[in-house]
């Protein structure tokens, strides 16, 4: 029987579409290839192992004979390419590493796969879908339009432009080669899982122990907002009955600005958890991030007209199972935040958001 190949798979995304898959098709083979940097995490699906239809292997998407082997050893008709270095902060302290994951990773998945399966016939139904991000459209004014997936590329980031380098690989392997690459453009996702140095989660764990939430700039910048499973939800659908060639946005319809969206969240998680204090006294401004994108929002028309596609999750909802599920691990966190997480943080606030600045009941 054939198999998925899913890379990135303990990362925050690849963790739950994982699950994702176990439950609506326990039947299908599945490979999670993940390197397991910082972002990754083997805890998250320990319970799996059990479970003969899954394989863990760790490696490099960038390394050859890696990712050679698996296409060797296993029937891989599915890939979902998740893989990635994501954290945009991380990018301007140190992009080396995003060119050869986002970029080189890419390209080897992309090439691999081609040469395994240029000789198969088309019945074999093989996909590899390529997950990509909003971002690579760039920074957008407060009155233009959501963009589509005809809107040109602007990335701002050095995680963005090697997204989009990436997707612009991908694209060239469909016209080049026919190659049945389908690409989806997502906004931002929050949910279980998320390593806390992306904004929800980091704010969480600020707010729990009484630090500072640091702001960038005002916090008029704008995204859109997307429950992880309603992500999961729309990539399985995509995989299975999307076009080969096309590109996909997937979106919330959900745009606040940062400061909204934090205020927002840090209401719900004192109604969740009374007796934290004033945490709306802990929001501190600090300086912006290099080249901030000022709003990305995203027209899904298309996903929901071709595939009959659309978020269920509220914002408020998402919020709350998302605060829910922080509270009850509290020991994943703490283990996610080791020598490495603190020396990130040195390097990206400085000291404005070590100090406890409230004596919390946590
Ligand atoms: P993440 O940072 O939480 O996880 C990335 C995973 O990739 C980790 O498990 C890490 O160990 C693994 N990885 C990194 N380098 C690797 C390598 N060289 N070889 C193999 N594995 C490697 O990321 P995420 O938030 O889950 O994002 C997953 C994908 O979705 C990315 O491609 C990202 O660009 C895209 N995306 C994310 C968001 C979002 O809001 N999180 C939005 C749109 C698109
Ligand atoms: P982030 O979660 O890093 O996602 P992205 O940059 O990929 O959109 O950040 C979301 C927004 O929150 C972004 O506009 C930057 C802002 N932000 C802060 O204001 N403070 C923070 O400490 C972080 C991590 C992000």
């Amino acid at each position: 029987m054939s198999a998925v190949l899913v890379t990135g798979g303990a990362g925050f995304i690849g963790t739950n579409f994982v699950r994702h898959l176990r439950r609506l098709r326990p039947h299908w083979p599945l490979i999670n290839l993940d390197l397991l940097t910082y972002a990754g995490n083997p805890e998250n699906l320990q319970d799996l192992a059990g479970d003969s239809f899954y394989t863990f292997v760790r490696g490099d998407i960038a390394d050859r004979d890696t990712v050679a082997s698996l296409f060797d050893r296993h029937p891989i008709r599915l890939v979902v390419h998740l893989a990635a270095e994501t954290h945009v902060d991380r990018s301007i302290l140190d992009p080396e590493r995003f060119v050869r994951t986002n970029v080189v990773g890419t390209y080897n998945l992309l090439e691999t796969a081609r040469r395994a399966w240029k000789d198969l016939p088309e019945a074999a139904g093989c996909r590899f879908l390529h997950v990509s991000t909003d971002e690579v459209y760039g920074s957008l004014g407060p009155d233009d339009p959501p963009c589509t997936e005809a809107s040109p590329y602007a990335p701002s980031s050095p995680y963005s432009a090697t997204k989009a380098a990436a997707d612009w690989l991908a694209r060239s392997y469909f016209r080049t080669y026919g190659f049945p690459v389908i690409i989806t453009n997502c906004s931002n996702n929050y949910g279980p899982y998320q390593f806390p140095e992306k904004l929800i989660p980091f704010v969480l764990c600020q707010a729990l122990e009484g630090k500072p939430v640091p702001i960038y700039g005002t916090g008029a910048n704008i995204r859109d907002w997307l429950f992880v499973e309603d992500h999961c939800d729309a990539l399985l659908k995509v995989l299975e009955t999307g076009a080969v060639g096309e590109t996909y946005n997937i979106g919330g319809n959900q745009e606040r600005t940062n400061l909204d969206l934090v205020r927002l969240l840090l209401r719900l998680l004192a109604d969740l958890r009374p007796g934290l204090g004033d945490l709306e006294s802990l929001i501190t401004f600090v300086p912006d991030r290099p080249g901030h994108d000022w709003r990305y929002a995203l027209n899904t028309e298309k996903i929901s007209r071709m595939l009959g596609w659309r978020p269920q999750v509220a914002l408020e909802e998402g919020l709350v199972r998302t605060i829910a599920w922080y509270l009850d691990h509290q020991e994943w966190l703490a283990r996610v935040r080791t020598g490495e997480y603190r020396r990130y943080l040195e390097a990206q606030y400085g000291r404005a958001v070590s100090k406890p600045r409230l004596t919390t009941g946590s």
